[in-house]
């Protein structure tokens, strides 16, 4: 009896949770460098998302779709002018979001374009939801495995391999659907050229560029939505953790011209643009667009990388360091679980992606001491672990 063992949990017990601190049960201290899977952007606790949250406790919570709901109006009003995009659909969880940008191509290339069997080209080792369609979607094996039979039209090409796209794109391309760093698939961001010439292929080809962002968007690389830092427009994008600070939300945003594929009775969700969502994504933008914000968070995340370069990168076992802004990825030599779990012994929280790869996902609003703090503490265990010894030349952050 209890929980299905789906998870693998760290045997972390938290009761508070504030800024990029959690303490546990025992009354011990962590720096949270996880933000709960890249999702608590603006630390834990943050005092205007819970006032805005505790505002609309007290009006309404939930009413469904039936009614008009101005938050989420206020709401997708606002993501449109941000993303140059023109429609929302709200849902739950990145997943929701995706799955829903996926029925939104499919139905758009049957519908306006005459695409008899729409396929979908995705990458290997991106990720992009547990959902039967957003699995099958992933390019992972792992996800997989026991779930067939799997939907059809998807079809999966090498990551930042423009000759290989090249080859599979064509007229029955309905999307290409992407990461502009894969996440869960090791922090691999996707090549400047390579993106440039996607978004021209599909353009060519009428394919809508979908571009999840349920990890990459609301500031996690130092832009609010990352496709800013690539200079490309797609037509539809995804995001979740990071517009909730914690509080469950997706959301699908398109642009003009793809709303008659979504017309009434074609999609929905009951939660979906909540009251209670809505009034926290409504606060999460007001921090996230305060005049420099972004700005001041970016500089401190490419510190966090430059120090992991600087300190980590020549260190014997460490392959090489990747990322942007507030996601950052430490490629081992060997399976990286037992040096996240000597991390949380010495009071660091970091997670995985895949199976070589540390993943640090600060909160945007870690300061650079905490910084300094956490790439001392993976420099001494990493050492530590792999007894190495130096003349300390690379200590000392
Ligand atoms: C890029 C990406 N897409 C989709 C998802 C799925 O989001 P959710 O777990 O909210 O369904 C994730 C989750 O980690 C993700 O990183």
């Amino acid at each position: 009896m209890g929980l299905f063992p789906t998870y693998r949990r760290n045997g972390i017990r938290p009761v508070e949770a504030s800024g990029v601190t959690i303490k546990d049960e025992a009354g011990r201290s962590y720096l949270d460098f996880t933000s709960g899977l890249g999702v608590c952007n603006l630390g834990h606790g943050h005092p205007r998302v819970k006032a805005a949250l505790e505002r609309q406790w007290n009006a309404v919570w939930h009413v469904s779709n039936l009614f008009e709901i101005p938050l989420q109006e206020k709401v997708s009003n606002r993501l449109a002018e941000l993303s140059g995009l023109s429609y929302a659909f709200f849902c739950n969880s990145g997943a929701e979001a995706n799955e829903a940008a996926i029925k939104l191509a499919r139905r758009y290339a049957q519908t306006v374009r005459g695409v008899k069997s729409p396929e979908i080209l995705t990458f290997e080792t991106s990720f992009h939801g547990r959902t039967l369609a957003t699995l099958t979607a992933t390019g992972q094996e792992k996800v997989k495995v026991g779930f067939g039979p799997l939907p059809s039209g998807f079809i999966h090409v090498p990551f930042n391999d423009m000759e290989s796209f090249r080859a599979k794109i064509g007229p029955d391309t309905a999307a290409v659907l992407l990461e502009l760093v894969q996440g869960e698939g090791g922090v691999r961001p996707a090549d400047h050229r390579f993106m440039q010439a996607v978004a021209a292929e599909c353009r060519r080809h009428g394919a809508l560029l979908i571009v999840d962002e349920v990890q990459t968007g609301m500031g996690r690389t130092g832009e609010l939505f990352a496709f800013q830092g690539w200079g490309i427009q797609p037509d539809v994008v995804t995001l979740a953790k990071g517009l909730g600070n914690g509080f469950p939300i997706g959301v699908m945003l398109g642009r003009a011209g793809l709303e008659e594929s979504f017309g009434p009775g074609t999609h929905a969700s009951t939660f979906g643009g909540n009251p209670l969502a809505m009034a926290v994504a409504d606060a999460v933008l007001d921090c996230l667009c305060e005049p420099g914000f972004l700005e001041q968070s970016r500089a401190v995340g490419e510190r966090l990388g430059h120090l992991l370069r600087v300190h980590l990168e020549p260190l014997p076992g460490i392959r090489s360091v990747r990322g942007l802004g507030w996601i950052w990825g430490l490629e081992l030599d060997r399976p990286s679980l037992p040096l996240v779990q000597a991390l949380a012994k010495r009071g660091l929280l970091v997670t995985l992606a895949g199976e070589r790869v540390l993943r640090l996902l600060p909160p945007l609003v870690t300061t650079e001491a905490q910084v300094e703090r956490a790439v001392m503490l993976i420099e001494e265990t990493w050492m530590e672990l792999e007894e190495v010894v130096t003349d300390g030349s690379v200590s000392g952050v």
